[in-house]
């Protein structure tokens, strides 16, 4: 047994403050990561808010003053939905505004000077789509840019769904498998890179010709590409060289079909669009040809001649480690080489240092985020060292001039902290700004109220972490509820981060103490612990939270395991229905499923194809076992503990027949079950509105099952 941290120490007295409310958590400001200027002083970030009696959120514009965290409002408003800093000086900016007077659907561009006492903008260019993910770089002549937007594939220009007729039928007819991806039905539309220029002429700046599709040329053989890769691609996905000369962008492999392969190719191309995209790595190139899978953060060194990225080698395993590469692309002759090829742990958001030599990179280390820095050349063997701790996640950072960085994180205890970190002087860190400590909605959380723990050895060796939150006036004097909240992928983990959807402080507020084991299979303890999740899903994973509850049981004397109850969505929904056909399903008193798997045979009816057949080992037909292996449906005999189930319409992920067919299953043996569905969610329940519902209902249904409170809530259930 490894006690690693302050478990007991987390004695607080928080009398008479007011408490965390679902309503204020989710009406609290959302701030957006710092986009930091070129000299370091100066950094613009959003703050979203919702009000309850207008039903209305709001997002403002903020400017951190870097050297005193001092934070004003900006001098524009929600219109501009984005912007980079570009232009003569050190406070230029080029913004998209998101409407535009002349074309309905389209956008437009400013230049504008945040230096100048009074603020001023021009517009400079006049968009028919809706362009987003600007970058740009300065050029002698003016400005280059990159945006994105959908689409036709027929003749590359972008689509504007505002101009579009609506056609007389709605039926769409696929012959391949891509039908649908998370919320959306696939299109005739792909996400294309488009590259423009503004021009310098004297007093601004003019739009040279339309935007230029730089997909456009590459040979599509037997899918489309497409940039940003949805759904949850940005503008991260491509990047323009500080000379403004070249674009490089990642698209999956057009030779593979896109449902049950991760492959994905960074490509590079003239700004200009001259010729065609050449692939720098992916089959045939001068890449390794051991990397195969996924790609991802291409990203131009200072002096546009490298580029660095990240690549997976398994072609059908989305959890597979990231591994670094740099390519040196000068004129036709690209050579690429490995970047610390052995240090076992999966890095992304890769930024180059100011000299080029080395790259800054974030990597997941015990479920935080944390920041590295690693020469550009370094060898195989090369293990670098976090420079920030496990106490926040970050989100985001920008590498200063000083060499410092500031770092855009949250926690547990805070939905949004800005510091400066120095690769150095690893113990001076320089808060700049803290949510925690300037909303009021925030007032109770705190740091004290988290804390982690290292259980096990479990049957392979390995020891395991939990997180744990305490409630509000916690004392190891009394008795506590205890509630399992098991964490979704089943390869991501839930460490102490603040979230909108699972905000566990939020959760132990209700009057419990929770808990969040970091199963086998959850990433950031080496990529082995990650893959012996493979085919295995009931199992190792399983016998983990039946280990962490008897540790519970015999080790943790305030913490009441007659009063139990777990939850959790996706992957935590489908373990949730496995414990309920199981042992540890009759040591809870009551459970939640969140669009969670319950029938493995339906495995095929899910958007990501390579998803089930990697973790299955094979296809459905030839490895039948491993589907009926780890399938909750075929213990439904057992199935006995109080159930909720809440699962969303548009779910294409986890389908909602999955939710549907345990609830019904659930009232047919007469087990008490509660079954929510919003028709306009996902896999996930965004909508403050329908948030705040979701989050009603289901702290009094595991408050009922233990008795804090006595009745269950009636108003608004329907009736037979
Ligand atoms: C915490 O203790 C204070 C002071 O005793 C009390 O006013 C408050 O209601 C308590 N809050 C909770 C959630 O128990
Ligand atoms: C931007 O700021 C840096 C650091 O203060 C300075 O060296 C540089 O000259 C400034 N650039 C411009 C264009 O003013
Ligand atoms: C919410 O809107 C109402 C009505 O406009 C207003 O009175 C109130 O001040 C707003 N609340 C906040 C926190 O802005
Ligand atoms: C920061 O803001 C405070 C309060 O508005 C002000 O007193 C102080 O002078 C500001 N500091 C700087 C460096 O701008
Ligand atoms: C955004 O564009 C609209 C016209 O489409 C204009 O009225 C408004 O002032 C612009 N706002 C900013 C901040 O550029
Ligand atoms: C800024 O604008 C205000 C109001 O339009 C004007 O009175 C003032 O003279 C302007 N200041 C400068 C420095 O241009
Ligand atoms: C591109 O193709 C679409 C679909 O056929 C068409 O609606 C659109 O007008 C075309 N655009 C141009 C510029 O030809
Ligand atoms: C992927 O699908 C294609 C046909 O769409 C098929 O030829 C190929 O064998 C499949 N590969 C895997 C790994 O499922
Ligand atoms: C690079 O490749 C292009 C297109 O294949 C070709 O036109 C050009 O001559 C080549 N340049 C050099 C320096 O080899
Ligand atoms: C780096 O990570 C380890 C493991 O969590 C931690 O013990 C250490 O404090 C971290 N380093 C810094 C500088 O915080
Ligand atoms: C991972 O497992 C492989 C095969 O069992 C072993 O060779 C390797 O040393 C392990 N890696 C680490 C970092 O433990
Ligand atoms: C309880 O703690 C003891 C002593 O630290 C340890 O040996 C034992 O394995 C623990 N039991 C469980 C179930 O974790």
């Amino acid at each position: 047994m490894a006690f690693r941290s302050a478990f007991l120490a987390a004695s607080l007295l928080l009398g008479g403050v007011q408490s965390l409310s679902i309503e204020g958590m989710l009406a609290a400001p959302r701030r957006s990561t710092a986009n930091v200027n070129p000299s370091g002083e100066l950094a613009l970030f959003t703050s979203s808010v919702y009000n309850w009696t207008t039903h209305k959120s709001s997002t403002t514009w903020q400017v951190l003053d870097v050297a005193s965290g001092n934070v004003t409002k900006a001098p524009f408003g929600s219109a501009v939905s984005e912007f980079v800093w570009v232009g003569a000086t050190n406070t230029s900016i080029l913004y998209i505004n998101s409407t535009n007077d002349e074309v309905p659907g389209g956008v437009t561009l400013y230049t504008a000077d945040l230096g100048q006492k009074n603020f001023t903008a021009t517009l400079v260019a006049s968009l028919h789509a809706p362009f987003s993910g600007l970058k740009a770089a300065k050029t002698e002549s003016g400005i280059n840019f990159v945006v994105n937007a959908l689409a036709y594939w027929n003749n590359g220009t972008a689509y504007n769904e505002e101009l579009v007729t609506t056609p007389f039928s709605t039926g769409q007819i696929y012959d391949n498998n891509y039908v649908r991806h998370w919320d959306t039905y696939v299109s005739q539309q792909r996400y294309a890179v488009f590259s423009g220029v503004l021009t310098a002429s004297y007093g601004g700046y003019t739009l040279a010709g339309e935007p230029k599709n730089l997909l456009f040329g590459i040979e599509d053989f037997v899918t489309k590409p497409e940039t940003p890769v949805q759904p949850f691609g940005d503008f991260g996905d491509y990047d323009l060289s500080p000379d403004g000369k070249k674009v490089a962008f990642l698209t999956k492999a057009p030779e593979l079909p896109k449902a049950n392969y991760t492959a994905s190719y960074i490509y590079t191309v003239p700004h200009d669009g001259s010729s065609a995209p050449v692939a720098v790595n992916g089959p045939g190139s001068k890449a390794p040809q051991t990397a195969q899978g996924a790609s991802e953060s291409p990203r131009w060194s200072p002096d546009s001649t490298r580029l660095a990225y990240a690549q997976q080698d398994n072609i059908i395993y989305e959890s597979d480690r990231f591994k670094l590469y740099v390519a040196t692309i000068e004129g036709n002759s690209t050579t690429v080489k490995s970047v610390a090829e052995d240090w076992d742990s999966s890095p992304g958001g890769i930024t180059w240092s100011a000299d080029g030599s080395n790259l800054w990179v974030t990597s997941e280390i015990h479920a935080s985020n944390r920041l590295f820095v690693i020469p550009a050349d370094a060898p195989a063997s090369y293990k670098p060292a976090n420079i920030t701790g496990p106490q926040t996640s970050l989100s985001d950072f920008t590498v200063l001039l000083s060499g410092h960085a500031l770092v855009s994180a949250s926690a547990s205890w805070t939905s949004r902290i800005f510091y400066i970190v120095s690769p150095t002087t690893t113990s001076e860190t320089k808060i700049l700004f803290d949510a925690q400590t300037v909303d009021p909605e925030l007032t109770t959380v705190s740091q004290s109220r988290s804390s982690s723990i290292w259980y096990g050895p479990n049957e392979n060796g390995d020891l395991i972490q939990a997180f744990v939150y305490y409630p509000l006036n916690f004392t190891t004097e009394k008795k506590w509820p205890v509630i399992f909240e098991i964490h979704g992928g089943p390869q991501s983990s839930q460490g102490d981060t603040w979230s909108v959807r699972w905000n566990m402080q939020l959760w132990a507020e209700q009057g419990f103490v929770v808990v969040v084991p970091q199963f086998t299979g959850t990433p950031g303890y080496g990529q082995n612990f990650t893959d012996k999740i493979t085919n295995n899903w009931g199992g190792t994973p399983y016998r983990d939270i039946e280990l962490l509850f008897e540790h519970l049981e015999k080790n943790v004397s305030y913490i009441d395991t007659d009063r139990a109850v777990a939850g959790g969505a996706s992957f935590g929904g489908f373990m949730t229905n496995w414990i309920q056909g199981h042992a540890l399903g009759r040591k809870f008193k009551a459970l939640v499923t969140h669009d969670g798997k319950v029938n493995q045979y339906g495995a095929y009816a899910t958007d990501e194809i390579y998803f089930i057949q990697h973790d299955q080992n094979g296809n459905l037909w030839e490895n039948r076992e491993n589907y009926g292996l780890w399938d909750p449906l075929s213990h439904a005999k057992n199935f006995s503990t109080p159930h909720f189930i809440a699962h969303n319409d548009l779910d294409y992920r986890v389908v909602q027949s999955e939710g549907l067919s345990l609830f019904n299953i659930l009232q047919t043996k007469g087990v008490p079950s509660r079954f929510l569905h919003f028709k306009d969610e996902n896999h996930w329940t965004s909508n403050r509105e329908n948030s705040l519902l979701w989050h009603r209902y289901i702290f009094n249904w595991l408050k009922y099952w233990v008795a804090i409170d006595e009745e269950l809530i009636q108003e608004g259930v329907i009736k037979q």
